[in-house]
């Protein structure tokens, strides 16, 4: 059975995409088959991966509004056994449109589960909001992934949003587990970045992930490439990073089995 993470933080420009990106081409490359679900209608996962929108037949935009199947918009990638559901600037859309739904907050849950059995991950890329997209993959999720960029307010923007988490447990989703917290963008020439990510790691202790992520020109100009940075430049130390964030995640679950 599947495990479904979103990957999430109402902060802009942490790293949440370039984390969806590479985590699952790393876990896929790690021989599990996943999903990742593009759910900003920004859509920079999509375009990260090559796609362009006359490519697109379905995505989720078209998925939320019943025009098309959840089966029909998962697209394989470059990687055969990692499949993507893409989006448009549509989807912008759902935000207004899913409010008039009685199931607004459930829908996605109910389109994933028969995809549960075929995926060991289902990734989700959520926006920089608490609208009802983000609210959507946080009934969906099992656990969320928190990018924290290694800057100034990391802290207290977590906090935030572990009230969030305890808000969504407490009426929609009594299991949603905190998966873990990733620190990115690391300089380790800064002393701040190295300051932030000890005090991150002193609040959330164990709940903080070893791997941390670099700071690395790569990651930023691989999704211009249209792929990963783990296919674009493996031996870089960013796409080294999320090979062993993979790792360490397959290697904990691996634990309870
Ligand atoms: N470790 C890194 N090193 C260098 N650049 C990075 C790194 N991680 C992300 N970036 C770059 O920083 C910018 C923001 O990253 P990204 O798009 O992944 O953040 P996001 O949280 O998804 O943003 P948004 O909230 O807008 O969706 C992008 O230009 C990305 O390429
Ligand atoms: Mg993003």
């Amino acid at each position: 059975m599947g495990k479904i993470i979103a990957i999430t933080n109402q902060k802009g420009g942490v790293g949440k995409t370039t984390t969806a990106l590479n985590l699952s081409a790393s876990l896929a490359l790690a021989n599990e088959n996943i999903l990742v679900i593009d759910s900003d209608p920004q859509g920079n996962l999509t375009s990260g991966f090559g796609m362009k929108k006359d490519q697109i037949k379905a995505g989720l935009y078209e998925v939320y509004t019943g025009k098309a199947a959840m089966e029909d918009a998962v697209h394989q990638t470059l990687i055969p056994n990692l499949y993507v559901v893409p989006t448009s600037m549509d989807l912008f859309l759902s935000e207004i449109e899913l409010l008039e739904k009685a199931d607004r907050e459930t829908r996605l849950r109910a389109f994933l589960k028969p995809l549960k059995d075929r995926f060991r991950y289902i990734l989700i890329d959520c926006p920089p909001s608490f609208g009802i997209l983000t609210l959507n993959a946080l009934v969906a999720a099992e656990s969320v992934l928190v990018p924290v960029q290694c800057e100034f307010f990391a802290v207290e923007g977590l906090s935030l949003l572990i009230k969030l988490l305890w808000r969504i447990r407490g009426g929609f989703n009594e299991t949603l587990d905190l998966e873990g917290i990733l620190l990115t963008m690391f300089n380790r020439h800064l002393a701040l970045s190295r300051q932030i990510s000890e005090e991150v790691k002193r609040v959330f202790k164990s709940k903080v992930y070893d791997t941390i992520i670099p700071r690395n020109v790569i990651l930023a100009e691989s999704p211009s490439h249209g792929k990963p940075a783990v296919l674009y430049a493996p031996n870089s130390t960013g796409a080294q990073g999320y090979i062993a964030l993979a790792k360490e995640i397959l290697n904990e679950h691996n634990l309870l089995f």
